[in-house]
């Protein structure tokens, strides 16, 4: 049986349409998704919908993450709190795949008021679909962690 890729999303009420489509394309591309919120427009603080999200990516309970907010950065700082995190934000879509091949980001933050919803939709397809080259990035990575 083949087994579906787990997306885990999250965004606050700035991202929240952004979410929605986001998973809309994810099903229909055969991913599995885990919707942590939020649910509509409301106002709302988003680290209550990164931390489930963050958290799911952490323990392997999801294979990536994407957050979706005003800017990108409220939710990109939040994930990245966690040690085994490595959330990037991406504004074009040589960034998202960049953030793969060079960081190895398990998570990809967009700004939902800076970028339209088809190039946000561009970049969760580019993230999805690019490896991490591995070899001196690995060396990298390898020392960000300070926790
Ligand atoms: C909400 O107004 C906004 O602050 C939030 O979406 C995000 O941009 C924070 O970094």
């Amino acid at each position: 049986m083949e087994t579906k890729m787990i997306i885990a999303l999250g965004a606050d009420h700035a991202g929240y349409e952004y979410k929605e489509k986001i998973m809309q394309y994810l099903l229909e591309n055969d991913f599995q998704v885990m919707d942590n919120g939020t649910h509509s427009t409301d106002s709302v603080d988003y680290p209550d919908f990164v931390h489930p999200t963050a958290k799911a990516v952490s323990e392997d309970i999801a294979n990536f993450g994407i957050l979706v907010c005003g800017t990108g950065n409220g939710v990109a700082i939040t994930a990245n709190k966690y040690a085994n995190i490595r959330a990037g934000l991406a504004w074009d879509v040589p960034l998202a795949e960049l953030t793969r091949q060079h960081n190895n980001a398990n998570v990809l933050c967009l700004p939902a008021r800076y970028v339209p919803v088809e190039k946000a939709i561009a970049m969760v397809k580019a993230f999805l679909e690019t490896p991490f080259e591995g070899g001196r990035h690995a060396r990298r990575v390898g020392k960000m962690t300070c926790i």
